[in-house]
């Protein structure tokens, strides 16, 4: 499975439950990505989520702790292990956690590649991506060139876990 995330340059990645930034040639990698596949997020990253509904044309997996949340339109699971079983039913290639900051800690371990948008700023954040930098499993093996929007600067980058 891959992981997908956009951080600035402290890994931040949220902040009041909101994403730091706007962009939207990130907004569309996002989506040219995840699309006609299989998302995992947290229950507080669907919260998030514009009208608080399901990305469309994927399958929508949320975790909460909580039993009694009901949604038809969402696969639910209450923990990790469920929720690992509930991917046996799909192909690896095609499932893309999607955070928030609980959720790509605990699926990490299980991933074997990861993109991340870099923004070249720091921003005021309450939630954070893990600095795979100082981990040696990972090992980025592609970046983009330098982009810019509304004088944010940005690249697009690819890691693999080497274990
Ligand atoms: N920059 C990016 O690429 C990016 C991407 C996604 C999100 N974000 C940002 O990240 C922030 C949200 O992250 P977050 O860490 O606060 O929340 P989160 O990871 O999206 O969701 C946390 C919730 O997930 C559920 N959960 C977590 N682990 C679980 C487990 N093992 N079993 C069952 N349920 C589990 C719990 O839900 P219950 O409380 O219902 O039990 C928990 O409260 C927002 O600011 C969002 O904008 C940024």
């Amino acid at each position: 499975m891959k992981a997908i995330v956009a951080v600035d340059l402290n890994w931040g990645i949220g902040c009041e439950g909101k994403l730091l930034q706007f962009i939207p040639e990130d907004m569309k990698f996002f989506k040219e990505k995840t699309i006609g596949n299989v998302v995992v997020m947290g229950r507080e990253t669907f919260d998030s989520l514009p009208g608080k509904n399901p990305l469309k044309e994927r399958v929508n997996i949320v975790l909460t702790r909580n039993e009694s949340f009901k949604d038809d339109r969402l696969v639910i699971c209450h923990s990790v292990e469920e929720t690992l079983k509930e991917l046996e039913k799909y192909d690896n290639d095609k499932i893309f956690i999607i955070g928030g900051e609980t959720i790509y800690k605990q699926f990490l371990p299980y991933c074997d590649e990861l993109y991340v948008t870099k923004v070249q700023n720091k921003k005021k954040a309450d939630k954070f991506f893990p600095n795979i930098d100082i981990m040696n499993e990972w090992k980025q093996v592609e970046e983009s060139e330098e982009k810019e929007y509304n004088n944010i600067k940005y690249v697009f980058s690819r890691y693999i876990n080497n274990d």
